[in-house]
């Protein structure tokens, strides 16, 4: 068996795919700063301005496809002869549609919705509203997209630090390294003696604790670093 690799992408691999990164460009939206959009006190003080920036955003994506740097992380899961885990922090869909199959969506994904009263959670690829009701408890304006905001707790963190721990390849792809605790997966990876790759267009704040960094878009530099594993 090769060495088992757990992979770690953020927007920057989403960006050739035309999908807004969320700190370049000095991360504003419509003059709000992110972080005050994807707060659970942001939903609840204007539940209207959080629904426009997250319809917005899940409209843009139905519109956009995958680009290589995906095509060639699904390549590596079918192909590879060793465990591999895709950890996104993105709450889009492109990795899926590019064909990987086992995605551990830590931030929630944008094309799915939960109730905040009752939880239920489902798929959803239209508008949400303030005045939706939930189809499961019929309660109205609970309804939100299912996304981890700021304040809230990532999922499959249990799971992530299990790979992370088994890992002996850690690839960080496209993340700008500000936001815990995928920020702080370096870190776990290489307590462990773990080789750190790194892949981003520029510097990173966290640059300097990988082992291998390579500069460039994620269209090229994932789909060369994919063939070097598979050789
Ligand atoms: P950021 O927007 O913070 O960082 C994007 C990174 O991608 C930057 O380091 C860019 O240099 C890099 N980048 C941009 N274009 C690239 C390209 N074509 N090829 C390679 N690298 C490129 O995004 P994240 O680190 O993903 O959380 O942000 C982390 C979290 O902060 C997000 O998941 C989101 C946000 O607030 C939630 O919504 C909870």
């Amino acid at each position: 068996m090769k060495p088992s690799i757990v992979i770690l992408t953020g927007a920057g691999i989403s960006a050739e795919s035309g999908v807004k990164t969320f700190r370049d460009a000095g991360g504003l939206w419509e003059g709000h700063r992110v972080e005050e959009v994807a707060t659970p006190e942001a939903f609840g003080r204007d539940a209207e301005t959080v629904h426009r920036f997250y319809n917005q955003r899940r409209q843009q994506l139905l519109t956009v496809a995958p680009n290589a740097a995906h095509t060639a992380l699904a390549k590596l899961e079918r192909d590879y002869q060793g465990g591999v885990t895709l950890v996104t922090q993105n709450v889009d869909d492109l990795h899926e549609r590019a064909g990987s199959k086992k995605i551990l969506h830590m931030h929630g994904e944008i094309l799915r919705k939960k109730c905040t009263w009752c939880d239920a959670k489902s798929d959803c690829r239209q508008d949400l509203d303030k005045t939706d009701r939930c189809d499961s408890c019929a309660r109205e304006g609970g309804l939100r997209p299912d996304i981890v905001w700021f304040g809230e707790i990532p999922y499959h963190l249990e799971e992530i630090d299990q790979v992370l721990g088994d890992a002996q390849i850690f690839i960080g792809i496209g993340t700008s390294g500000h936001v815990y605790p995928a920020a702080g997966f370096v870190e776990r990876a290489r307590s462990n003696g773990t080789w750190c790759i790194e892949i981003n267009k520029d510097q990173t704040a966290l640059s300097t604790r990988f082992d291998d960094q390579r500069l460039g878009p994620a269209s090229v530099e994932v789909p060369n670093l994919v063939t070097e594993l598979l050789r």
